[in-house]
């Protein structure tokens, strides 16, 4: 099994491939840290642990994390996940509880206390407690198997302003922090591979028609998110983000994309948070990322029913 720590703020796509990640069992989900990104953090707490009962798994140990981004002020996208961040789905209180030790203190300590190189840190939301953990213990950079995050966008343009993506700008300087940070591998997924991996509504109803209640949970929050993001892009189907990082971990062959140099823009107004991807090696910098471009959306999604279809 690969040991993984989830790092997140659902929102929406994030609940999916939450859901995806514990219903694989090829995924040792040692624990869940929470940041404030889609919806503030007592939000996203509380949505984690919706996420978890909703899976059968109220043991997994859930975390709550940093409040707001290193520097700037907090940007939420209730626009995009309504109010609740979860919307699309009747909520419930969580019965289970919080952990008391704060979410960086639990990325540092788990990559202590586990063997060197075997732990992967799939990254759903603004880079934050990465960073303050990076700050606060550089040692474990060298103790993390890879970092697999959601965020950026060169090709295709950004989502929260023209050019940057959601997670890497709401906290811009906890993503440069991370992108910089000399871990060994470090795979990307920018919108210009999560705008391939859509929901349209016939993959919506291969989901609606698993017979438990997670396919028909996962399906009934695309749906909000395809009449979003259908308004808006045109496209055939609404961009499931942050599943591609768990597909990437379960099945990387999905996927292709370059290894390259990326830093981020923290100093412009227009351009904060923008990711320029050096695809031509004009700078002479040594890669930092492996920077995906393609997916098999088909394959994509067949993994994410498989996944989803062993749940509750
Ligand atoms: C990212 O921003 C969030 O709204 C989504 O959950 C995803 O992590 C996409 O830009
Ligand atoms: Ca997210």
């Amino acid at each position: 099994k690969t040991a993984i720590i989830i790092d997140t703020d659902p929102g929406q796509d994030d609940a999916v491939a939450i859901l995806t990640a514990l219903g694989s069992s090829r995924l040792e989900v040692v624990g869940i840290s929470v940041v404030a990104g889609n919806v503030p953090l007592e939000l996203t707490a509380k949505n984690v642990r919706i996420i978890c009962e909703w899976a059968g798994r109220p043991e997994v140990p859930v975390h709550a994390g940093c409040e707001r981004p290193l520097l700037r002020p907090l940007v939420t996208a209730e626009h995009v996940h309504g109010k609740t961040g979860l919307d699309g789905v009747p909520l419930h209180e969580p019965a289970m509880p919080l952990q008391q030790e704060h979410a960086v203190d639990f990325i540092i300590r788990t990559l202590r206390e586990r063997e060197r190189g075997t732990v992967t840190l799939c990254m759903l939301g603004p880079l934050t407690n990465l960073a303050m953990a990076i700050v606060r213990a550089p040692d474990i950079v060298g103790r993390i198997r890879e970092i697999v995050l959601m965020g950026g966008a060169y090709f295709e343009g950004g989502n929260i302003t023209p050019s940057a993506e959601f997670n890497i700008y709401v906290d811009p300087h906890a993503a440069a922090t991370v992108l910089a940070c000399g871990a060994a591998a470090i795979t990307m997924l920018p919108l210009d591979v999560t705008h391939k991996a859509t929901a349209s509504l016939a993959r919506i109803g291969l989901l609606r028609a698993l017979p438990n209640r997670a396919g028909n949970l996962a399906a009934d929050i695309m749906t909000t998110l395809e009449r979003f993001d259908v308004q808006r892009y045109g496209a055939d189907g609404a961009p499931l983000h942050d599943p591609t990082v768990i597909a990437y971990v379960l099945q990387p062959e999905l996927f292709s994309g370059r290894k390259v140099y990326v830093a981020v823009e923290q100093n412009s107004e227009l351009t904060l948070g923008a990711t320029p991807v050096d695809w031509w090696g004009i700078t002479g910098k040594p890669a930092n990322v492996n920077y995906l471009t393609t997916v098999d959306s088909d394959g994509f999604f067949r993994l994410l029913a498989d996944n989803l279809s062993t749940l509750p």
